[in-house]
């Protein structure tokens, strides 16, 4: 009798090639509603899984993966994994994959999209002159703030935050960041400074926020954090909206206690704050990352190839547990070996 292949679910559609690998080494079937799976839909199909496949928007908290019966992997297509409860999921042997790496260059690229764009006000000057109001050079228009010779504060030491650094020296700027480890490896690769938080706060021209969510980072930003940056500083997101305290934020930016934001998340995985909309020095973008053709393709295959590894006894390659020894997260000896403990 032949052994019945593992079965696998998607809460989305991934690509096709993607959909057609897995259907190759397993039962593989997705949501096909083109909503968000939700709580119940995942909660009807585990009982029979041996393969979870989520994304950034799925909550796969403790109570959930406690009615996991057979289920060996749980795979996101994603570089942050906060929205899986990775120790519950350690504890029953259920191993976790994510997209390292992949994904890096691309959400770099958008740091500095945002970056530029907040600094050279270009979705303002879009709507002027979409608008029909523009009526010809003048010489204070549009003016925006030089990156030159400026700051760049990153704060995070991982994959995303050295690519963001190493970019830094196409536009001339002096690069400083803090995390928990200053990281010499990081120092080499891009001259960046290592600093304290504070200091962070209080130098940069523009601050990246490139760390992962978890109960040191979140909230993290706020009230006393905006008043010790500059008033002229810029500060772009590309991490988790969660970092930030956002009502603290809409004030900052209202009252002009800082000049800026380049923002690509939010509070609300499925919205934005209210009021950040009526504010023309801010620049939103619907968590576009790793949104690239390329990058999508390569993470989906990665996060592919964690379910197949795990699913024929293999240690994924991109696991950020290890069920053996019980280690997950930052504690893994995969990371120590890297920039930062950090995935961003
Ligand atoms: C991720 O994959 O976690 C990032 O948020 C991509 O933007």
């Amino acid at each position: 009798m032949k052994t019945p292949k593992p079965k696998v679910w998607a809460t989305f559609d991934p690509i096709p090639s993607v959909v057609e690998y897995l259907q190759s080494h397993a039962d593989f079937s997705y949501n096909e509603s083109g909503q968000l799976a939700g709580r119940d839909m995942i909660l009807r199909q585990l009982p029979r899984l041996d393969g979870l496949f989520v994304t950034l928007r799925d909550q796969v908290d403790a109570a959930l993966i406690e009615k996991a019966e057979r289920l060996k992997v749980i795979s996101t297509l994603s570089v942050g994994y906060d929205g899986i409860d990775i120790e519950a999921a350690t504890k029953r042997g259920i191993w976790v994959t994510n997209t390292p790496d992949v994904l890096t260059d691309a959400t770099a690229d958008l740091a500095w999209a945002l970056l530029l764009a907040v600094a050279r006000r270009l979705p303002e000057s879009d709507r002027l002159v979409r608008s029909g109001s523009y009526s010809g050079w003048r010489h204070t228009l549009m003016l925006g703030t030089e990156l030159s010779g400026k700051t760049l504060g990153i704060w995070g030491a991982g994959r995303i935050a050295q690519a963001i650094a190493r970019r830094a020296a196409g536009f001339d700027m002096r690069v400083i960041y803090s995390s928990r480890k200053c990281k010499s490896e990081f120092e080499r690769a891009t001259r960046a400074t290592c600093v304290e938080f504070v200091q962070l706060l209080q130098e940069s021209d523009f601050l990246v926020l490139a760390v992962p969510l978890n109960d040191e980072t979140r909230n993290r930003i706020g009230k006393t954090e905006f008043d010790l940056m500059k008033p002229s500083a810029f500060l772009i997101n590309i991490a988790r909206g969660s970092i930030i305290r956002e009502d603290e934020m809409v004030e900052a930016l209202r009252q002009k206690r800082i000049a800026g934001a380049g923002l690509d998340v939010y509070v609300d995985t499925a919205g934005i704050h209210k009021k950040l909309g009526d504010l023309d020095h801010v620049v939103l973008t619907p968590h576009i990352g790793s949104a690239t053709v390329e990058t999508r393709e390569k993470m989906a295959f990665l996060a592919a190839q964690g379910i197949v590894d795990a699913l024929q006894g293999r240690r994924p390659v991109n696991a950020v547990n290890d069920i053996e020894t019980g280690e997950f997260g930052e504690a893994l000896e995969r990371f120590a070996h890297e920039v930062s403990g950090e995935v961003l």
